[in-house]
C-alpha cells in the first residue's frame, strides 16, 4: 500500500506472486518507504495507537506489531508510555530500519500465514497496520496471532475494503469467534488509508478480546 511517487516499488509489490517475492520487493522498497508513504499521508501506523491507547493498558504486557515494517508506530506508542513492544516482518531490510529507530525491544523475522516462533499466551495485544491487504498476509494469519495473545488480551489490525470479503477475513473472524477464542469489540467505518493520495484506498480497524 502507497501512494503514486514510485510506481515500481508498488509495481514488484503488488507483483509479487509469493512470499519471498513479497519479501524481496519490501527490501528494494525499505529505504524509500518512510519518505513516500509520509508524502502520501498514510496514517494507519498513527491511527493504530488510538485504538491501542483504548483498549491496552500500559502496564498490560509485550505487544506485538506484526508486519512491522520499518517501525512506524513504535516511536509513538513509546511516547504513549508502551515501551515493551515487539515486532515481526518477513523482510530483514524493513526490520533493520524498525531497529534504528530504538522502540522495539525484539525485532524477528517471522512469515504471518505460517507457525510463529512464540509460545501460546505470550503477548498482552498484537496490532497490525496496512499488513492485511491485496497479495499480503493471508486471513489465517490470524489463528497464528491469536494463539500467541493471552486471554483477556487484544487483537487490534486494520484490514482493506477490498480484501475483507474476497480474502475470507469475515469468515475466519466468524470461525474465531464460534471457536470460542476470541469475541468482536469495535469495527471501525471505511476511512482512508492516506490523508493526501489515494482517497480510494480504504480500511477498516477492528478490535477483538481474546477469550
Ligand atoms: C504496507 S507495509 C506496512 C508496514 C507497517 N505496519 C506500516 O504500517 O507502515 C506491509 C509490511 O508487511 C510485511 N509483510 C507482508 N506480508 C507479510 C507476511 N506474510 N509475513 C510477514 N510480514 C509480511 C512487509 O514486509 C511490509 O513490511
Amino acid at each position: 500500500m502507497t501512494g503514486n511517487h514510485d510506481k515500481s516499488a508498488l509495481e514488484q509489490v503488488y507483483a509479487a506472486r509469493s512470499a519471498d517475492e513479497l519479501a524481496q520487493a519490501y527490501a528494494a522498497w525499505s529505504n524509500a518507504y518512510d519518505r513516500e508513504t509520509a508524502a502520501s499521508g498514510y496514517c494507519l501506523p498513527f491511527m493504530t495507537t488510538s485504538w491501542v491507547a483504548r483498549y491496552v493498558p500500559r502496564d498490560a504486557g509485550a505487544l506485538l506489531d506484526a508486519g512491522c515494517g520499518t517501525g512506524l508506530s513504535g516511536p509513538y506508542l513509546w511516547a504513549l508510555g508502551y515501551t515493551n513492544i515487539d515486532g515481526l516482518d518477513f523482510s530483514e531490510e524493513m526490520l533493520a530500519l524498525a531497529a534504528a529507530r530504538g522502540a522495539y525491544r525484539e525485532l524477528r523475522r517471522a512469515t504471518l500465514g505460517e507457525t510463529l516462533p512464540w509460545p501460546d499466551n505470550h503477548y498482552a495485544a498484537f496490532f497490525s497496520t496496512g499488513v492485511f491487504t491485496e497479495g499480503h498476509a493471508p486471513a489465517s494469519s490470524l489463528d497464528e496471532l491469536v494463539r500467541i495473545t493471552r486471554p483477556g488480551g487484544h487483537a487490534i489490525f486494520t484490514v482493506r475494503d477490498t480484501v475483507l470479503d474476497s480474502g475470507e477475513f469475515r469468515e475466519q473472524f466468524s470461525a474465531l469467534e464460534k471457536a470460542g477464542r476470541w469475541r468482536p469489540v469495535e469495527e471501525s467505518p471505511p476511512f482512508r488509508a492516506f490523508a493526501v493520495a489515494e482517497p480510494e484506498v480504504l480500511v477498516q480497524a477492528f478490535v477483538f478480546e481474546v477469550i
